[in-house]
């Protein structure tokens, strides 16, 4: 029995939401030099969505919100917190709060955190620190991307991965704990490989004043390096929070990896020896939908009644900065 100052934690609700608006493969080949069968072969992805001129991150993730709370069986008045795992927010001061607003959770604070493709995973383990301290009881957290405001549509190594998308889970106070273990790590020596940075361009204000007035460049990757990171460092990591969690690979029922490319998949699954109809998967239909893959590919499951009560779940999230990280848990009360 878990005391009051550590309280347990469950994941009871979650929820998705894409954008309308389709890019296939096919369109890409009269974009770029490139074809369907070395973008599927590559990666694993056949289409993916994309958010319109119209289309805001508060739109999808608030709809995301919506049917996490409606699975959860609880009023956006009950939410204590917010999370909002972000890199391409509405407004650079923060987005969750317009959120807030959206949904009409008064009560609740929200802020936004930025953790990249790592950044549900890492929203997972921050929201369940104020749970286990019992510091709040009903948590919203809401994985949303629009990367493809940020893609340079003419560089083929990037164009093809990317695409838009919401998903979130409420995450709340419960008598059994159902959240396992957890590792997350960070490499900023390696913060080249993936970057959409900030370039500055000098603007004197007044003489002898010049301010840093320019614009995030698009998305730049080094596409080898990451693969590379991302087979190494994810089986290691999930091997860690397995350990914390004092279970074995043979006891995971799910593994639920950042949706970036399917051989990044497969090679992790075979590293530790996960059986492939273990592996989620929805790339093939929306790409790599950076913060949202995981909730994504997650509602669907559980909306597919694959994932049941009580599954165990691995799920692990890396990318830009660099970050990568582990959480395990059980599905539902
Ligand atoms: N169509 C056709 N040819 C292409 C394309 C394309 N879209 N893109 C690259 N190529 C070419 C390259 O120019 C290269 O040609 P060359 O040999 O003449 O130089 C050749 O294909 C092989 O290029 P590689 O970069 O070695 O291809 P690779 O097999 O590594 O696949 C890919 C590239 C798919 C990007 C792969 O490296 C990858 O998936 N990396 C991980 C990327 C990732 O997951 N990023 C996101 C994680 S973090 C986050 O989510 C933000």
């Amino acid at each position: 029995m878990l005391n009051q100052l550590e309280a347990g934690i469950a994941i009871t609700g979650s929820g998705s939401a894409t954008p309308e608006m389709t890019l296939d493969n096919y369109q890409l080949e009269r974009m770029v030099e490139t074809s369907d069968e070395w973008i599927t072969s590559r990666t694993g992805i056949r289409e993916r969505r994309l958010a319109d001129e119209g289309g805001s991150l508060s739109a999808i993730a608030t709809r995301a919100a919506q049917g996490a709370l409606a699975m959860a069986g609880i009023a956006a008045t009950d939410l204590d917190l917010i999370i909002l795992a972000t890199s391409t927010p509405d407004d650079l001061f923060g987005t969750a709060c317009q959120i807030q607003h959206h949904l009409g959770a008064t009560k609740a604070v929200a802020f936004d955190m930025t953790a990249a493709c790592s950044g549900f995973v890492f929203g997972m383990v921050t929201a369940a620190q104020f749970i286990r301290t019992g510091v709040y009881k009903n948590v919203l957290l809401i994985g949303a991307d629009i990367l493809s405001r940020w893609v340079d549509w003419s560089d083929r190594g990037t164009c093809i991965l990317f695409g838009d998308g919401a998903g979130a889970v409420v995450m709340q106070a419960n008598e059994s704990d159902r959240f396992l273990g957890f590792e997350i790590k960070s490499d900023g020596t390696q913060n080249n490989c993936l970057q959409l940075a900030y370039n500055a361009q000098p603007q004197e204000i007044v003489k002898g004043v010049a301010v840093a007035q320019g614009n995030f460049q698009p998305i730049a990757m080094n596409g080898r390096e990451i693969y590379r990171f991302a087979v190494q460092k994810v089986p290691e990591v999930i091997e860690k929070a397995l350990f914390r969690a004092n279970l074995s690979a043979e006891q995971v029922d799910w593994l639920l990896l950042h949706q970036a490319n399917q051989r990044i998949l497969d090679a992790v699954a075979q590293r530790l020896n996960i059986p492939t109809q273990k592996v989620l998967s929805n790339l093939a239909r929306y790409g790599n939908t950076s913060a949202a893959s995981i909730p994504l590919a997650l509602d669907e499951a559980v909306r597919q009644e694959k994932i049941q009560p009580g599954d165990i779940i691995v799920a692990s999230g890396f990318g830009a900065g660099l970050t990568w990280g582990a959480a395990i848990f059980q599905w539902g009360r």
